[in-house]
C-alpha cells in the first residue's frame, strides 16, 4: 500500500477592517511612530469590533480556506483551533463554535493553547492524524482577538499586538511533492513567567479581577526568541538535508521585524524569499503564520509544490518549525 502524506491544500485569512496606526497610539501612550517602526517594524495593526469574537474572525478565514481547498464542509472530519483568546476561557472550545457556525457536526473539534506557536502545533497534530489514515480533511484555524487582553495604557506591549485569523485545510495525498515533510515542536515552561496572559481564577481564586492583561518582559523574550528561532531552523534543515538556498518561501512568526531580520541574516535567507506582514498586522499570535502565508498566496508568490519553511516562537515558551511543499493550487 502506498504511503499517505498530509498536504496543506489551501490557505485563507481574515483581517478586521479597523486599523490602529502608530499615529493613533501616539495619542494613547507616550510613544512615537519613529520609535515603534525602529524597534519593531510595525506601522499599523487591525482591531476587531467589540462584538466581533475570535470565532467570528476564525470563521471568515475558515470559509475562505474551505472554498479554496475545493472540499465541502461535509468532508471536513476534524476542526482544530489554536488561540490564546478563545471566546470562552474554558469551554466550549472556539473550534466547536466555528464548526457549528459552519454546519460541521459530529467530528473531532478542540482548541490548542500554544500561544504564537499555535498554528505550527496544530499543523503537527493534523499531519499525524492524516498520516495515521484516520482523518482525510482537517480544518485548522489560528485566530486571535488580542485587543481583548492588551493593556492600552502599557506602551511596551500595546504597540505590538493586533487581531486577525488564518486557516488552512490539511488533506491526504499520495504525492510526496505536495506533502508536509517535517515538523519540529517544543516547549520549555521554565520561561512561563516572561510572557503570560491573562491569569485565571485557578491561580488567583480570591481575585475577581480575572481579566488581567498580557504581561511580557520584552527584552528577555527578544533574546531567547532570536536564539531559539535560529537554532530551530538550522536543525530542521540539517535533519532533512536541505540547504537554505532550496527554500522558496521563509515564513517566520511575525512578532518583530528585528527578530525576523536577525534570524534571516544568520541563516542567509534572501530578503525577497522572506514573507513579511508584521508592518501591517503587528503580532497576531496563532494567526500570524497563516495570515502571512495567505498574503503571499494572494500576491501570487506561492505556487503548488513550492518549498516553504515556517518558524515560530511564543509564550510558554513554545516554539517550532515546519518544512512543507504547498499543496494548494
Ligand atoms: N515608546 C517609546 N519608548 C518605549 C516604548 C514605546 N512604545 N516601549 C518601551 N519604551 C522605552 C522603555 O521604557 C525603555 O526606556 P528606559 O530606557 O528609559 O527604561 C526603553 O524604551 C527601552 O526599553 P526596552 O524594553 O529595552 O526596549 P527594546 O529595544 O527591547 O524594545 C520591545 C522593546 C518590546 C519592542 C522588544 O523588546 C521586543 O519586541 N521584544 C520581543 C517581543 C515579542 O516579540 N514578544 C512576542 C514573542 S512571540
Amino acid at each position: 500500500m502506498s504511503k499517505i502524506f498530509a498536504s496543506l491544500k489551501s490557505i485563507g485569512a481574515y483581517a478586521p477592517k479597523n486599523i490602529l496606526s502608530n499615529k493613533d497610539l501616539e495619542k494613547m501612550v507616550e510613544t512615537t511612530d519613529e520609535w515603534i517602526v525602529q524597534r519593531t517594524g510595525i506601522k499599523e495593526r487591525r482591531l476587531a469590533l467589540e462584538n466581533e469574537l475570535t470565532s467570528d474572525i476564525g470563521l471568515k478565514a475558515a470559509k475562505l480556506a474551505i472554498e479554496r481547498a475545493g472540499v465541502s464542509t461535509g468532508e471536513i472530519d476534524a476542526v482544530i483551533c489554536a488561540t490564546l483568546t478563545p471566546d470562552f476561557l474554558c469551554m466550549p472550545a472556539t473550534a466547536c463554535i466555528i464548526a457549528s457556525k459552519l454546519g460541521i457536526k459530529n467530528v473531532l473539534a478542540f482548541d490548542v493553547s500554544a500561544a504564537c506557536s499555535g498554528f505550527v502545533y496544530i499543523l503537527y497534530l493534523a499531519k499525524s492524524l492524516i498520516e495515521s489514515g484516520v482523518h482525510k480533511n482537517i480544518l485548522l484555524i489560528g485566530a486571535e482577538k488580542l485587543s481583548s487582553v492588551v493593556d492600552y495604557t502599557d506602551r511596551s506591549t500595546c504597540i505590538l499586538f493586533g487581531d486577525g485569523g488564518g486557516a488552512a485545510v490539511i488533506g491526504s495525498t499520495k504525492y510526496e511533492n505536495e506533502a508536509i515533510m517535517d515538523i519540529r515542536i517544543s516547549a520549555d515552561g521554565d520561561y512561563a513567567h516572561l510572557l503570560s496572559a491573562p491569569r485565571s481564577r485557578v491561580t488567583h481564586p480570591k481575585d475577581n479581577k480575572t481579566l488581567e492583561y498580557l504581561q511580557m518582559a520584552g527584552n528577555e523574550v527578544f533574546k531567547v526568541a532570536v536564539k531559539t528561532l535560529t537554532n530551530d531552523v538550522v536543525e530542521i534543515l540539517q535533519k532533512n538535508g536541505i540547504t537554505a538556498d532550496k527554500i522558496d518561501h521563509f515564513i517566520p512568526h511575525q512578532a518583530n521585524l528585528r527578530i525576523i531580520e536577525a534570524v534571516r541574516e544568520k541563516l542567509n535567507f534572501p530578503h525577497e524569499k522572506t514573507v513579511l506582514t508584521v508592518q501591517k498586522y503587528g503580532n497576531t499570535s496563532a494567526a500570524s503564520i497563516p495570515m502571512a502565508m495567505n498574503d503571499a498566496y494572494e500576491e501570487g508568490r506561492i505556487k503548488h509544490g513550492d518549498l516553504i519553511l515556517l518558524d515560530t516562537f511564543g509564550g510558554g515558551f513554545t516554539w517550532g518549525s515546519a518544512l512543507l511543499r504547498f499543496g494548494g493550487q
